[in-house]
């Protein structure tokens, strides 16, 4: 049993899909990635991944954010968690296959959503989990919503929560970018990368962050932004790398110099 904080690593769905195309997975990523997670062998870890090429899609040719609305959405509602499911099975495969003690965690069981945010969520098992060493991973997922029928939590939403319902030591955020810069550094040339930010700061420049470009049911970067906010304002510091390059989510959390963007409370 062990005392330590947790940390929380969300992977971006960007990172372990291919975004640009339907149900692309990046099974390599994956297995670098938990290879990463092995080596670095840090006590109460719990892993939110996203959902990319698989999530998104679904959700958007159905509307599953914006609730139920006709009977027709229902299968769209289930076949978004359903594949949800096979990504998380991938990533289950990378990372018990490196002897990773890790067990998958479903949202969709576990949380009820108002209006999109988490009004409820039964954590009896993640504790006991976690007390036990082993390795709670959750995701991006289709809820029930008391005011919307049904919608889709995002797993920034998650890992934001659990950070400060468990008094997380920090939160690593895998994206495919080099951190957070003051413009899309997809788009524009000269993106400027922000190395340190101070919550203050992240406030100021909230407004000049853009949407994702590729379909992002739940907002992107300024949704991850607007997401980790309360998690910073709780003094939790947030590490954003570029987990598609080598060793940069290792770094993160293993604590060493982190190479991307770091946001603390002051
Ligand atoms: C989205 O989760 C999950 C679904 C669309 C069902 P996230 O919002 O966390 O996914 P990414 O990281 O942006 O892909």
């Amino acid at each position: 049993m062990t005392e330590a904080k947790p940390t929380i690593l969300k992977i971006g769905g960007s990172v372990i899909t291919d975004k640009n195309g339907e149900l692309a997975a990046r099974t390599e990523v994956m297995n670098r990635l938990a290879e990463e997670i092995q080596k670095a062998n840090i006590k109460n870890l719990i892993i939110v991944h996203g959902g990319g090429s698989f999530g998104h899609p679904t959700a958007q040719k159905y509307g599953i954010k914006e609730g139920l609305k006709e009977d027709a959405q229902k299968v769209g509602f289930t076949e978004t968690h359903h594949v949800m499911t096979v990504l998380n099975g991938l990533v289950m495969d990378a990372l018990v296959w490196h002897n990773i003690p890790a067990l998958s965690v479903t949202p969709s069981c576990c949380v009820v959503t108002e209006n999109g945010r988490i009004r409820f969520f039964e954590d009896t098992i993640l504790k006991m989990l976690l007390k036990m060493g082993f390795v709670p991973v959750l995701y991006g997922d289709t809820t029930l919503d008391e005011k919307l029928g049904f919608t889709v939590l995002s797993g920034d939403q998650i890992g934001s929560h659990l950070a400060r319902k468990f008094n997380a030591a920090k939160i690593v955020i895998g994206v495919d970018t080099d951190g957070l810069y003051d413009s899309d550094p997809k788009v524009a040339k000269n993106a400027k990368l922000y190395k340190h930010l101070t919550l203050e700061e992240l406030k100021k420049i909230k407004g000049r962050l853009g949407k994702s470009t590729a379909a992002d049911v739940t907002g992107g970067m300024l949704g991850k932004i607007a997401e980790l906010i309360p998690a910073i304002e709780e003094g939790i510091p947030v590490a954003i790398v570029n987990a598609t390059k080598p060793n940069r989510t290792y770094k993160a959390l293993i604590g060493d110099m982190v190479e991307g963007t770091v946001i603390e409370k002051e």
